[in-house]
């Protein structure tokens, strides 16, 4: 039996277990042999260029050396490690941003549509920029709240969407304020009423036309609304009176009234009350020139530009 065994397979170790079980004895693939050779020289290679074994308490650091410039903003050299590595990234991340923010700085508005890469940077820059200082009060995306801080992706614009109306909202805040029945004690409920029924119509909704009739000539008279929102109702951006012709309304709970009493009983609370809520915020000292050019940018972009 063994010896019928031994004369089908010629590459054993000789060796025989059970009778019939025997170990071959081939050579290993040269891929694989060759393979391993070159990670034995790789890993000496490695260990002379980078840190690798522990002697007493240092360890063998390498001979590959790093440079960086440190926290206080000197240059330094040192063997190669991964914090040294993260601090190059970081200031080769923040040159490349210089970069671009000097290229803005220097770019006229109407000019940086034109370069798509500056475009991009503005795009991506300053959506962080506008999450971190802005997302709180006009929502990560601009779309703004009611009651609270108006849209900004929108084409419409309380103080103007031009990039040095924008600007100037940043740099020196906007506070829109209306005196609590447009400044005449004298308006009685029935005043304020025809006043809302007037105001809605502006907007193409329901209302009571009699009514609507007596607001509209209040509107150009004793209202006095006209010396603020304009005789055509439209507003003036210089001072963020909002145009009461289209159907955004940011104070006057219309969008979420159920019904056309409910509407005219929202914009009279508005005109009752006056408005004196929303204040967008001063921004230069802030934020700097250029992070106030690159908002100005990006918003402009959001709202579709004017
Ligand atoms: C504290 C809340 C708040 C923060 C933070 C804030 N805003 Fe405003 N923003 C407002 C309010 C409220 C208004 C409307 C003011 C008004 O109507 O009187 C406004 C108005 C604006 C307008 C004018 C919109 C128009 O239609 O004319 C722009 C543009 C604007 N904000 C941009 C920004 C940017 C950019 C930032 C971040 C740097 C920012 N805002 C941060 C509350 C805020
Ligand atoms: C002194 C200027 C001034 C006068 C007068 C004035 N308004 Fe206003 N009105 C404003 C400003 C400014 C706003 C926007 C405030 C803001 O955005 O913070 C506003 C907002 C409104 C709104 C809210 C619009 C919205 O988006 O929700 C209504 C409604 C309105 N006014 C109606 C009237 C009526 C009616 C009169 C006359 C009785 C009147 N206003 C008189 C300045 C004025």
């Amino acid at each position: 039996m063994s010896h019928e065994t031994e004369s089908k397979f010629q590459n054993t170790t000789g060796h025989v277990w059970d009778e019939d079980l025997q170990e071959f004895n081939n050579p290993l693939p040269g891929w694989w042999l060759w393979t391993f050779y070159a990670t034995m020289i790789f890993a000496v290679v490695y260990w002379v260029f980078y840190p690798s074994w522990p002697i007493g308490k240092t360890f063998l650091k390498g001979i590959n050396t790093i440079e960086y410039v440190n926290d206080k903003g000197e240059k330094k050299s040192s063997s190669w490690n991964t914090r040294a590595l993260l601090l190059q990234d970081m200031n080769e991340a923040s040159k490349a941003q210089e970069k671009w923010v000097s290229k803005l700085a220097a770019t006229p508005f109407d000019k940086i549509n034109t370069d798509p890469e500056l475009k991009a940077f503005v795009v991506s820059a300053g959506k962080v920029l506008f999450q971190d200082n802005c997302a709180a009060c006009h929502q990560s995306g601009g779309q703004g709240k009611f009651n609270f801080a108006p849209n900004l992706t929108d084409d419409d614009w309380i103080f103007g969407g031009s990039y040095d109306a924008i600007q100037q909202t940043l740099v020196n805040g906007r506070h829109g304020i209306m005196p609590a029945k447009g400044g005449n004690a004298a308006l009685t409920d029935a005043d304020v009423t025809a006043l809302a029924n007037y105001v809605l119509s502006l907007s193409g909704e329901q209302a009571n036309a009699a009514s609507a009739e007596k607001g509209k000539e209040l509107f150009a008279g004793a209202g006095v609304c006209f010396s603020c929102h304009g005789a055509d109702g439209k507003g003036n951006q210089a001072i963020g009176s909002a145009n009461l012709t289209d159907k955004i309304w940011l104070w006057a709970n219309v969008p979420g009234a159920k019904s056309a009493d409910e509407k005219v009983a929202a914009v009279k609370e508005v005109i009752t009350t006056g408005l004196n809520r929303g204040v967008m915020p001063v921004w230069k000292g802030r934020l700097s020139d250029e992070q106030i050019k690159l908002l100005t940018a990006y918003v402009h972009e959001l709202g579709g530009g004017k």
